[in-house]
Formats: structure tokens, sequence, C-alpha cells
């Protein structure tokens, strides 16, 4: 089976061949990041326009490398919700005319659905059910993956997403966007015990996350120590706040894995490139003896491959879509 992945909810433009499932023949990436750099974050009118320039390069590119043509596929699988409206429509009406044209099955993919495949990808014995903490720059989430096609969200984000909030105190910091991956570097030489920062309590479901509080304190930081007139060590800042999510993300997951009889607990989003966040789920994992499960890091980011794995499973479950597939901006798990 070869299904086609196209992804374009954000600042990526990617697309992806993979076979029976988890073999990834080719994976075309066209990221945007320098251009909106300059705004210091993702302009949405921009990533729509580059997605239109893109689209078409980056599927020949895929099937090219992966040596397929259009008549060998037996499917289209498209990110179809959530993600800015504009850049999401640009993909579906995309693989909408191509599903149409050469007579292919239209797959609709949710995109946290496609993050947490990319676990299968990495793992080829990797099968539901497990519980699976799924955090990126829009979404920080804690799912029951019932399984391929199934999820249960058990935590949400009340506010910011842990990845927004990587790149917020990293914006605040003088770090160029997107700022988690910079923060992550200068964590390494830094003090993580040097600020002592929040951990937000978020009244309710125990198993939500708030993390526009902590946001709002290394902001609060860096302003006061800015008018006294003190230097603030931007590698000890970010080692602190680093452990601070890292605490926060583990913490809740390991407790909703102990409450809900999880042994198996997987990682997944932008996010999980987080050396911090990494060692500290996998940490936790290995001491009460459950399965710990996280992509390689260049799935961990945006692309094809994982609307193409996710897509094959939607297919094999009957998951299709016909010619009225619409965008959905926002969308949870549980309503697809
Ligand atoms: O999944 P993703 O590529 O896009 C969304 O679906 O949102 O996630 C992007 C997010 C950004 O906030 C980015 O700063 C964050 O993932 N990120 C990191 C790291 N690499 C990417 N955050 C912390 N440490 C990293 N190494
Ligand atoms: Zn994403």
């Amino acid at each position: 089976m070869l299904i086609l992945g196209i992804e374009s909810s954000c600042d990526e433009t990617a697309a992806s061949v993979v076979k029976d499932c988890r073999e990834i023949l080719s994976s075309v990436i066209s990221t945007q990041i320098e251009e909106h750099k300059k705004y210091g974050g993702v302009v949405p009118e921009i990533a729509s326009r580059r997605h239109c320039e893109n689209i078409l390069g980056v599927v020949r590119k895929a099937l090219d490398d992966a040596n397929v043509t259009l008549a060998d596929l037996d499917g289209i699988a498209v990110t179809y919700a959530p993600g800015l409206i504009g850049a999401l429509l640009v993909g579906v009406s995309f693989a909408k005319a191509l599903a149409m044209s050469c007579g292919k099955p239209l797959i609709p993919v949710h995109h946290i659905a496609g993050h947490i495949a990319t676990n299968y990808l990495t793992f080829p014995d990797l099968e539901p059910p497990y519980l699976c903490l799924v955090a990126s720059g829009g979404h920080s989430h804690i799912i029951e993956v019932l399984s391929y096609t199934k999820f249960r969200v058990v935590g949400r984000t009340r506010d910011d997403a842990a990845g927004e909030c990587f790149d917020k105190c990293a914006r605040a910091m003088g770090f160029p966007y997107p700022g988690g991956v910079h923060v992550d570097n200068a964590a390494q030489t830094g003090d993580p015990k040097a600020f002592r920062l929040p951990h937000p309590a978020v009244a309710g479901n125990e198993f939500d996350f708030s993390f526009s509080g902590l946001k709002t304190n290394v902001i609060n930081t860096l302003h006061n120590a800015e008018q006294k007139g003190i230097a603030i060590d931007r590698n000890d800042l970010s080692a602190s706040l680093q452990a601070t999510i890292s605490e926060i993300l583990t913490d809740k997951t390991i407790r909703a894995a102990e409450a809900l009889g999880y042994k198996k607990v997987a990682l997944a989003g932008g996010v999980s490139a987080n050396s911090g966040v990494r060692a500290a789920l996998s940490e936790a994992c290995k001491e009460r003896g459950f399965e710990f499960y996280m992509p390689e890091k260049k799935l961990c980011g945006d692309n094809g491959a994982m609307i193409a794995c996710q897509g094959s499973y939607n297919f094999l479950a009957g998951i299709t879509a016909d010619e009225s597939l619409n965008a959905v901006a926002t969308l949870s798990m549980e309503d697809i």
C-alpha cells in the first residue's frame, strides 16, 4: 500500500510517500522559517502564499524521490485540521484536485493524530493502546490512543501551548523565531536551579495544563532585571525554563498514566525534540518500569510522513473523504 501525505497546516509545506503504513520512501519539507523570522512569528497570509507557490514542487519531488507515479498510489492523505485556515486550505484544495484527477481516494488526517503517528514510523512494533503526550507550538495534549484511529483527550492546555511558551519566552530573551530550539541549546550550559519559576495550578481537570503564568513570570523577570540594570544569564534562565516545562509535562503525563492504568507512554509533537522533555519523561517512565516511546528527532517537527502514516491507518479503517472536504481551523481529536 502506497499513501502520499500532504501537510500545510502552519509554516512547513511537506509531502511524503509511505509504504505499508510505516516505511518512509520519501519525505520533502519546505520550511518558511527564514521568512517568518523577520516578524518574530508566523504571518498567516504569507504562510498561505508560500504553500501555494511551493506545494506542487514539494509533492512532485516526494513522488520522484520515492520513485513512484500518481498511478501507483492507493490514496492521498492531507491534513485538514487543525491549523491556520488559509494554510490548511491550500493543502486540502490541492489534495482534492489531485485525488479527483487521478481517481484515488482522498484521506483526511487530523494534524495531532499525525504527530502521534511519528512513533509508528520510529518503532515498527508499537501498537495502541497507550498514553501519548503531544506538545507542539499550538497544542499540549495528553491523549489516550485507544486504537490507530480512536482517541480520547485526557488533558489539554487552558491557554498557551508548551511550544508557544518556549517561543514567547525565547523571544523575550532575544532569541530568533522559533525560539524553542535556541532555549534548548542555551540550556545545555545553564543552571536549571538558577531561577525559581512557578508550576501553575489548574483548577478542575488535574490533567489540564496552563503555561501562560509561567510565560508571564519569565517575561516579568526579564523586565524587572532590565529596569534595575541587572544582567540576566540567558543560559541559566533557559535551563530553568526548560526544566520547569519538562517537570510540568512529565508530572501530569505520569499521573495520568498511573490514574488510567497505562504502562506504555509516548511523546510527540514539535516540543518532543526538546532534550529536557525527552530526558525527563524517559527517566520518569524508566523509574516506574513503563515502556517509553519518542520519535526520532527528524520526525518531531511538522512533516508529510506523519500524515501519510496516519493516512494509511485511516484508509485501512475506511476513513476517506468526498469532494465536500473542507479545512477546519479548530477541531478536537474526539470529533474526528
Ligand atoms: O509540531 P510543530 O512543528 O508545529 C505545530 O504543530 O505547532 O511544533 C513547533 C513547536 C515550536 O513552538 C518550536 O519552538 C517547538 O516546537 N520546538 C522546540 C524544540 N524544537 C521545536 N521546543 C523546545 N525545544 C526544542 N528543541
Ligand atoms: Zn505540528
